[in-house]
């Protein structure tokens, strides 16, 4: 069942430019089995009309206080204990001012004052009225309150600054609700996951790096988070943005990548190493452009430390887990790693098969313990996390036993 399947969500509209978006937020929202009801402010339409959001809700769109039909069944106070969630996207400087204060001057405001219902807000706002003292103090107050913060983001405006104060992108948003309603079995849990390629430098601008796009170990950080974990992630460089809410530790060479995981790792209950660490770097990274005076040249590389083994020799180690990306004899590869690496779980994937593994959506994994193993056959790699976070989590929880 999806996670929204059912969810009953009121969401507030108030006026700003990033209103025009909030029909597609509605319709992402219902697609994954959300029943959405609108709210809309004054300003609100003056970007987007009602009929809109009606038409793609599939619910009358409220937007008065002073709706006779509506307030006959006591329509603001019906809402308010309808909603398990209430948003409100875009929410304006106004909007978050209102809602501090207690003010109850419309059908938004007073939702918020009558309900029980946690609410969300994802701020869009100019970069300068976010970084007002009077919109940090409201939004430090709300925080302090329980409301949930989703943004902003930042990037260009509506005005044409540049800066903090952009409402999320829808896909962030319905990303979020997910995470709102998601089973959070991994609460109490810290997750340390090393993620994308490492770069090792030949002279001040090149280096040998590999096809990792970081995207099965940044679907690991985001099903880890949804599920309530505390989440690290250690990442290459990579093309891709890490899931809101996680910290990210960027690096660039296996070097530095294994001085952040073996400080991270003595904090956490379980490492997912997920990385594609080059074997070897560099003897002697030239301090000036090599100049293409030969004809050939030679490099001499050096192996790099093994990041989840020594992971795996601290004393107090976390709950490990290796990935094997293997092109020929998987099991019998993967099975090698996992003892010489002294793991506790080890997710082999055959690269040699197209259309999965490096660079691509999709992904499918055997994971193996020291006594059996798991197919998580082929899917994207959003949903082959989902089934690997829950599958390591109860192996971790039979270890515990
Ligand atoms: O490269 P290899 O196949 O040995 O990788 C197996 C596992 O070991 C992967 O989880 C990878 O992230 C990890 N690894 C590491 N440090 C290295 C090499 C590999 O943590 N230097």
């Amino acid at each position: 069942m999806q996670i929204l399947q059912d969810k009953k969500i009121v969401l507030g509209i108030s006026g700003g430019i990033a209103a025009y978006k909030i029909p597609e937020l509605v319709r992402r929202l219902k697609e994954q089995g959300a029943n959405v009801r609108v709210v809309m402010t004054e300003g609100a339409k003056a970007f987007i009309t009602p009929l809109t959001l009606q038409a793609v809700s599939g619910n009358a769109v409220a937007d008065s206080l002073l709706d006779t039909q509506a307030e006959l069944a006591m329509g603001h106070i019906e809402l308010a204990k309808w909603a398990d969630l209430i948003i409100i996207a875009p929410a304006t400087a106004d909007i978050i001012a209102r809602i501090t204060a207690g003010m109850a001057n419309d059908l938004l405001t007073t939702l918020c004052l009558a309900t029980n219902a946690p609410i969300a807000l994802a701020p869009a706002m100019n970069q300068q009225m976010w970084h007002a003292v009077a919109t940090q103090a409201n939004v430090a107050t709300l925080n302090e309150r329980g409301y949930h913060l989703w943004g902003p983001g930042s990037g260009e405006q509506a005005c044409g600054d540049i800066g903090l104060g952009r409402m999320l992108e829808i896909s962030e948003l319905v990303n979020l609700s997910n995470d709102f309603f998601a089973d959070k079995y991994l609460q109490g849990q810290h997750w340390v996951i090393t993620a994308g390629p490492t770069r090792e430098a030949i002279d001040p601008v090149r280096y040998i790096s590999n096809h990792s796009s970081g995207k099965m170990g940044y679907a690991i950080a985001q099903a880890a988070l949804r599920a309530g974990a505390e989440v690290t992630l250690i990442s290459g460089a990579v093309a891709i943005s890490p899931p809101i809410g996680c910290q990210l530790i960027p690096v660039i060479s296996a070097d530095e990548m294994h001085q952040q995981a073996l400080n991270y790792a003595k904090k956490c209950t379980t490492f997912v190493a997920c990385a594609a660490v080059a074997d070897y770097r560099v003897a002697n990274i030239a301090e000036q452009k090599i100049k293409k005076t030969n004809d050939a040249m030679q490099l001499e590389l050096v192996k790099n430390d093994d990041i989840v083994a020594d992971v795996a020799s601290l004393t107090d180690k976390p709950f490990i887990i290796g990935f094997a990306a293997e092109t020929q004899n998987v099991e019998h590869y993967a099975r090698g790693k996992l003892m010489r690496k002294n793991l506790d779980l080890i997710a082999a994937n055959d690269v040699a098969k197209s259309g999965q593994g490096f660079n691509s959506e999709n992904n499918a994994l055997t994971l193996f313990s020291a006594i059996d193993k798991t197919e998580i056959p082929l899917a994207n790699k959003q949903i082959i996390a989902k089934k690997l976070v829950s599958l390591i989590n109860q192996h971790f929880l039979a270890k515990q036993n």
